[in-house]
């Protein structure tokens, strides 16, 4: 049974894995900790519906698994999976992208501590700091994360982690990782990289310095909007130890189902985000040249001012768009309300595109703060239908 959730095990199950870290993104999407089941045989880990396990003999675990908040056979190969796509040692599946990220930011910081968050933030991590983190005194300051400066600036000398997300959510913004992780690192302090938007196919931000990074696997990694999840991964031995401690101390896991899903949905995140980069290349090109929109946010846009950075640390620019409409608020509600084949709901990540307002929706919860999003912004989630038919969606959408 390989379980690399934890450092030392990691180094210890390497030797005994068909697979390596020398082999290709989708070799490890499909394998990595996914060896046949050593009792059948089982070419797809089983879901380990138990909550204990037999004990060979008392203080004996088999394998080492003695209860599965602690550990799980089909959550370790979730982790394993994640950790090995990320260039991590260490990786771990939770309930949520939200409980991920509370368990990280418990497991670095303490009272007293300032963290540095981008001010377009995804509004649940900024509810999460604000509500829930500032009477823990946790302080924080919004800083625009795609200018190394206003970083710098926003800095204590209390500062513990620097947050962010790159493409931002919803604006798309880029921050530049191996900028941000030098400076991290000069002040003591971690750079925290939420890959969410990206996925571990389009960048892998510890291999440019990051101390971890974060996911809601809910998105691309589970990528069928079937599956509520979150990870964090670590290529530092010692915090991944101290993060797993964590993780079964606080308990907001990943079930055995749930991890199965989402791991069934990585094997094909590398062809899905090319087919996710590819519509939204079409998407973002048709809007760009359309008299109803005034802006249009796409890393992937020649004109974006993120792109060269893009360019440099992403392998193409992700599946995410947003465009702010010359009508104002009432006609970006419109349009959201009039697609058809785009739904309008929340999240992202799915094969299936999705359209939201994200002043009214996503970040409804950021009004009335400096991570405020203009209100006649759309966000689409581009997913992998044929291209023609997601733009004559759109095109009927916008002439509504
Ligand atoms: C960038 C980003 N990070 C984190 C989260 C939180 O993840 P979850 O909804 O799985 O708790 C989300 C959710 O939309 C997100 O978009």
């Amino acid at each position: 049974m390989t379980n690399g959730n934890r450092g030392d095990d990691a180094a210890e199950t390497s030797s005994q894995r068909s697979v390596t870290a020398g082999h290709g993104f989708a070799t490890l999407a499909i394998h990595a900790g996914q060896e046949p089941d050593p009792v059948t045989g089982a070419v797809v880990p089983p879901i380990y519906q138990t909550s204990t396990y037999h004990q060979d003999a008392v203080g004996e675990p088999r394998s080492g698994y003695e209860y599965s908040r602690t550990r799980n056979p089909t959550r370790s190969a979730l982790e394993e999976c994640l950790a090995s796509l990320e260039g991590g040692v260490s990786g771990l599946a939770f309930a949520s992208g939200m409980a991920a990220e509370d368990v990280l930011l418990r497991t670095v910081c303490r009272p007293g501590d300032h963290v540095v968050i981008p001010d377009d933030a995804y509004g649940g991590t900024y509810r999460l700091l604000r509500k829930v983190l500032t009477p823990w005194e946790l302080s924080w300051t919004a800083a625009r994360v795609s200018d190394v400066d206003s970083v710098r600036s926003a800095m204590t000398d209390r500062t513990r982690v620097i947050w962010v997300e790159t493409p931002t959510n919803p604006l798309l913004g880029i921050a530049d990782i191996a900028a941000l992780a030098a400076l991290a690192e000069d002040a003591g302090a971690l750079l925290v990289v939420d890959n969410t938007f990206a996925s571990p196919y389009l960048q892998r931000p510890l291999s440019l310095g990051a101390s971890a990074v974060v996911h809601s696997t809910t998105k691309y990694l589970g990528g069928h909007s079937d599956v509520v999840g979150g990870a964090v991964i670590t290529a530092k031995p010692e915090l991944g130890e101290r993060l797993a401690f964590h993780q079964n101390a606080i308990g907001a896991i990943a079930g055995p189902f749930d991890a199965w899903l989402t791991l069934r949905g990585v094997k094909t995140l590398g062809v899905r985000m090319d087919r996710h980069c590819d519509n939204a290349e079409r998407v973002a090109e048709y809007l760009t040249s359309h008299p109803a929109v005034s802006a249009v946010f796409y890393p992937g846009l020649s004109e974006h001012p993120g792109h060269d950075v893009a360019g440099k640390q992403m392998r193409r620019y992700g599946g995410m768009v947003s465009f702010r409409l010359a009508g104002g608020e009432e006609a970006a509600v419109r349009t959201c309300n009039q697609a058809r084949l785009f739904t309008l709901g929340e999240s992202l990540g799915g094969v299936e595109s999705l359209i939201e307002h994200p002043g009214r929706m996503t970040h409804a919860s950021v009004a009335g703060s400096p991570l405020e999003v203009p209100a006649d912004l759309v966000r689409l989630s581009v997913g992998i239908e044929d291209a023609d038919d997601l733009l004559a969606d759109l095109d009927q959408a916008l002439h509504a």
